[in-house]
Formats: structure tokens, C-alpha cells, sequence
């Protein structure tokens, strides 16, 4: 039977301000579409098309973005928090629209982990929950996973000290859960999955299945922000964009002057325009309607629609926000984000990111 899919999507994004001031995270564009949509793409993959999301900030964007879900291939149930709950109070607030199996996924990761693989050996070792695991070099900003040799957990802390650490495997927030593990939530307040639920579950059937070969990035930071960008426009993450950037780096309907370059794993969109001598280099994105100046050089950099960056700037781990503008031969060393609407304020100047 296909798993149905809850995606926790209540959290604030505060550190991808000043994107996230006019807009959820989940709506923030990664390449060509709002980030959720990746996620909901990857579950599609897998055959899951049943969704749940939980929300509470700005979910109103959130509805008018996502809608009924068919758009990405997926079916979505809307659950909406009356404050914030937590990643299991929200989880809780879902109970009524849950099967007797469900995959729970933390809604601001990049990924392409093997979900069916996880799956498949939930059902094998008889699991009452299995947690995605992943390694990274630096576990301290997240769950950090121990386990024994046969794949059960035999620890889990949240956000460990440095002297606590002694894995490089980490909770990826990807979860296989049996429905009685919601009868651990107490109802009605907020309750953290990773410090309430988790330690209680290890030696009690946690079991962790590890994806040794997947990509995986937390989207927290305008530093990862941005190369999660350029992963998807490398095809170092497995999404459904390689699909569409086989067409090469300009979209249909873009206007890019024969003086000009643009890297192969760029994208110029549909409706932009670039001017002469104009270098567009690799990981950068020049979104719908959003206009680079002649001579201007970027690296690394994202323009949302309607942006622009006037003649000879110079741009490296940039961001500009909607209909934003880059004075002339402003150069930036990022990363750095500029508002929406919004006008870089350094005509010809040198900016650095501190
Ligand atoms: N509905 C709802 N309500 N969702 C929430 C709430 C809430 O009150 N609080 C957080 N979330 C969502 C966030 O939007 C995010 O998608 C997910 O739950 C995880 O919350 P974060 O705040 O991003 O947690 P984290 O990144 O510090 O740590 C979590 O993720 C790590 C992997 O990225 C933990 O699960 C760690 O154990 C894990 O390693
Ligand atoms: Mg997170």
C-alpha cells in the first residue's frame, strides 16, 4: 500500500531573512519553483501522493501556492496549527487524516535520499519508527543518531555538545512512524518530537536506516540557500529540473545578447534579458523578467523576477529579491541578500559580506 506523507512546514525561517519577511520558506524559489515543491516532487517519485501538511506561519501563501497539490502530482490535506505546536504537537494536530503507516518529513530539507528503500526495511525489521540517517561533518547543529549493529538506535541527542559527539550520523527529518507512536504526543501544547519523543522511543523499536550515497541539505542559512541553487543546476541533486535544463541554460522567450555568456549550468528565464559582454556563471539564475546590464558579471547568484543589475557589477553569492536593483559597477562578495523591491546602496562600491 502507498505511504501517506506528512510534511512539517510551521517553522519561521528567520535566518533566510529578509526572503522569508514577505514569504514562507516553503515559497521561496529554489532555480525555477517554490521550494516545497521539491519535496512534494521527490514523494511523487515514490509513488506517495497522499499529503498532509502542517502549518501555521504565513500559511496563507502557502495555500494560494500549493493548492489542492495536483500541480506537482500530489494530492495535499491542509492542517493548520492555532499556534505553534512543535514538530510532534504539529504532527498531533494531523491525527485524524493519518493511516495506520506514515512517512513524516521535516519541510526544509533538499533532498534525494531512497525513500522506498526506507521504507522497505521499516517493514523488514518490524520498526515501530525509522529515522532517515545521514553523515556530515559537523553533527552539533543537529540530531545526532547512534546505533547499534543491528540498525536500532541506541541514542539519540538533540543539537549534542562537542564532547558529546561520537557518530557522524545525523536525523536527516525523514521518518517512518506506525500510528500508535502519536499515542506518545499529549494533545493540546507544544511538544518536540526530537526531545520529547525519540530518547523515549530508543530500545523500544527506533530503528535508523542510513543513506550513505544521497544528497542532503538543510536549507537554513543564505549560505546554503545558495548552494542548494547551484546543486540543483549541477545535477548534484537528483530533481525533476535536470529534466528541463536538458533544453540548455536559456529558457525559450529569453533575450540574450550573442555577446554575452552563459555557463552551462546557469539558467537564464523565460522573459529575461542580458546584455552584452554579460558573463551569467555557473550556479546563477536569472529569473522570469529580471534584466542584467552589459559587462555585468555574475557567479553564484540568484535573481528572482524582475531584478536588476545594472552595467559592470560585479556579483558573487548574491541575492536579489523581486524587482530588486543593483546600482551600476556595484560589486558584491556574498553572501549577501538584497529585499524584495528593494535598491542595493552602493552605487559603484565594494561590498563584502562580513
Ligand atoms: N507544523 C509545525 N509546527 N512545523 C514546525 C514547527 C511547529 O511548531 N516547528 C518546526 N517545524 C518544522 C520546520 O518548518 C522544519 O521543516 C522542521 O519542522 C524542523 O524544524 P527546524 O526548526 O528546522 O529544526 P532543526 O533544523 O533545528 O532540527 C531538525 O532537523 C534536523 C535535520 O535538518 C531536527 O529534526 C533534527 O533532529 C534534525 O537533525
Ligand atoms: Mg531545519
Amino acid at each position: 500500500m502507498p505511504v501517506q506523507v506528512v510534511i512539517l512546514v510551521g517553522g519561521k525561517g528567520t535566518r533566510l531573512r529578509p526572503l522569508t519577511a514577505t514569504r514562507p520558506k516553503p515559497n521561496v524559489p529554489i532555480v525555477d519553483r517554490p521550494f516545497l515543491a521539491y519535496a512534494l516532487e521527490w514523494v511523487a517519485d515514490h509513488g506517495m501522493t497522499d499529503v498532509v501538511l502542517c502549518c501555521g506561519f504565513k500559511s496563507d501563501a502557502m495555500v494560494e501556492e500549493f493548492g489542492d497539490g495536483s500541480r506537482f502530482g500530489v494530492s495535499i490535506t491542509w492542517v493548520f496549527e492555532p499556534e505553534p505546536r512543535g514538530t510532534a504537537g504539529g504532527l498531533k494536530m494531523a491525527e485524524e487524516h493519518l493511516d495506520d503507516r506514515f512517512l513524516l518529513l521535516n519541510g526544509d530539507v533538499l533532498t534525494d535520499m531512497d525513500l522506498t528503500a526506507q521504507v522497505a526495511a521499516h517493514e523488514r525489521s518490524g520498526a515501530r519508527g525509522t529515522l532517515a540517517l545521514v553523515p556530515v561533518a559537523d553533527p552539533s547543529a543537529y540530531g545526532l543518531v547512534r546505533l547499534n549493529d543491528d540498525s536500532s538506535v541506541a541514542g539519540f541527542l538533540e543539537k549534542p555538545e562537542p564532547d558529546e559527539i561520537d557518530t557522524d550520523l545525523i536525523s536527516a527529518g525523514a521518518y517512518v512512524l506506525e500510528r500508535d507512536v502519536l499515542d506518545m504526543i499529549p494533545p493540546g501544547r507544544e511538544v518536540s518530537i526530537e526531545r520529547e519523543v525519540w530518547p523515549r522511543l530508543v530500545g523500544d523499536g527506533l530503528f535508523g536506516f542510513v543513506h550513505r550515497d544521497a544528497y542532503w541539505m538543510d536549507i537554513g542559512t543564505p549560505e546554503r540557500y545558495i548552494q542548494a541553487v547551484a546543486d540543483v543546476l549541477s545535477g548534484a541533486v537528483e530533481t525533476r529540473v535536470l529534466r528541463r535544463l536538458r533544453g540548455g541554460p536559456v529558457a525559450p522567450g529569453a533575450v540574450v545578447d550573442p555577446a554575452a555568456t552563459v555557463a552551462p549550468d546557469a539558467l537564464v528565464e523565460e522573459g529575461s534579458r542580458v546584455a552584452a559582454g554579460a558573463v551569467i556563471g555557473s550556479g546563477t539564475v536569472v529569473g522570469a523578467g529580471a534584466i542584467v546590464g552589459a559587462n555585468a558579471v555574475l557567479e553564484r547568484s540568484i535573481l528572482l523576477p524582475g531584478a536588476i543589475v545594472e552595467s559592470d557589477a560585479r556579483l558573487r553569492d548574491f541575492v536579489a529579491g523581486e524587482r530588486s536593483r543593483v546600482p551600476a559597477g556595484t560589486t558584491v562578495t556574498g553572501p549577501l541578500l538584497v529585499a524584495d523591491d528593494e535598491t542595493l546602496a552602493a552605487a559603484g562600491e565594494s561590498l563584502v559580506a562580513g
